[in-house]
């Protein structure tokens, strides 16, 4: 296969993640005979340092012109003194809609290898923990209108939650598609009992359930959701939830697994085209200190292959590579635990390069 991929590096330890994935997608291009081209282009801070603007023109034309997009992570101190409209966040909000990035689907996963890393009682977690949320990603209060007027307390500044059926029915098509590939069970979180967009949401989540007969449809409020994950997180599958609702519970979900330096992300539009990040971010603190773990980009590569390629071998072996140094025993500072043996992030992507068969 020839891959034309669209490489975002962003700021802080994005460019260094960016890096060692692309070791690894090399690699398997060499083992599995694909050829990948990449494109780098700027986003977040560092576009701002170079342009002016978080998100160039040539930036979204680069990626919508590639059959995929690999982002590191973008934002930091530097920006945040900048205005909500200029800051670097904006250049996600502004790729996940001009690419119709609408599903976000965010796996959270417990490596057995990193069990002591979860912050909840053993016995919560026995067996380990798999499951994904799936987040509705261009719709919602982060995109509805917005402003300020005068009230009488005072200055008011507002942001309406919007959803369109139209908008609903997709991402629940794509949460229901999953569950079929998982184990048919599907959670829907709202908060029916108080919002007017949530009762159409659940609506339509209930229209399209109608197709999926085999799959058991539970829905929740959002409250609800957030106390269940933690109270009991082995009774959900696979969750589907509004674009702030699920920034909220894939946090907690990661939070869960005790290593959000782990944890990959597919942000996918109609069709195979997706863009792929880890869930973590910028982390400036240890930018540049070749201290970033970087197996949730190497493992969003892995997604990237499975998903938008349908390469599921190739898949594999990315997963079987992280999990095998997992094995014995690397680990990078932030999932580091007694006994273990300390790595950086460039040693970690030699090490798992050897592992890759
Ligand atoms: C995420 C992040 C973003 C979001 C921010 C950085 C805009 O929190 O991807 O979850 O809220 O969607
Ligand atoms: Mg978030």
């Amino acid at each position: 296969m020839n891959i034309k991929l669209a490489l975002v590096p962003g700021d802080g330890i994005g460019p260094e993640v960016v890096t060692q994935a692309v070791r690894i997608l090399d690699k398997i291009g060499q083992i599995y005979n694909h050829h990948f081209e990449y494109t780098t282009v700027l986003a977040g801070g560092a576009a701002i340092d170079a342009t002016g603007e978080c998100l160039p023109k040539e930036t979204i034309a680069v990626c919508k012109s590639s059959d995929a997009v690999l982002l590191g992570a973008v934002g930091g101190w530097k920006w945040d003194v900048l205005p909500g409209d200029k800051r670097p966040e904006r250049a996600l909000l502004g790729l996940r809609k001009e690419l119709g990035l609408f599903a976000n689907i965010r796996p959270a996963i417990l490596f057995e290898e990193l069990e002591d890393a979860c912050p909840l009682k053993k016995e919560l977690i026995e067996g380990g923990l798999d499951l994904v949320v799936v987040r509705e990603l261009t719709g919602g209060i982060y995109f509805g209108e917005k402003g300020f007027k005068q009230t009488e307390m005072g200055l008011a500044a507002y942001d309406v939650e919007q959803y369109a059926e139209e908008e609903v029915r997709r991402i629940a098509v794509a949460a229901f598609d999953i569950s079929m590939k998982r184990s048919k069970k599907l959670c829907s979180v709202d908060k029916a009992n108080v919002l007017e967009s949530s009762r159409l949401w659940r609506r339509v989540v209930s229209e399209v359930a109608k197709n999926y007969p085999e799959v058991t449809l539970e829905n929740m409020y959002i409250d609800n959701a957030a106390m269940q994950l933690v109270r009991n997180p082995k009774q959900f599958d696979v969750i589907v939830t509004s674009n702030i609702f699920g920034d909220i519970l894939s946090d907690e979900a990661s939070m869960i697994t005790g290593s959000i330096g782990m944890l990959p992300s597919a942000s996918l539009s109609q069709g195979n085209f997706g863009m792929y990040e880890p869930i973590h971010g910028s982390a400036p603190d240890i930018a540049g200190q070749d201290k970033a773990n970087p197996m949730a980009t190497i493992l969003s590569t892995a997604m990237m292959l499975k998903y938008t390629f349908g390469l599921v071998n190739e898949a594999e072996s990315v997963e079987r590579a992280v999990k095998a140094i997992l094995a014995k025993g690397y680990r990078t500072p932030d999932i580091m635990s007694s006994g273990m043996k300390p790595v950086g992030t460039k040693e970690t992507g030699d090490l798992i390069l050897i592992e890759i068969t």
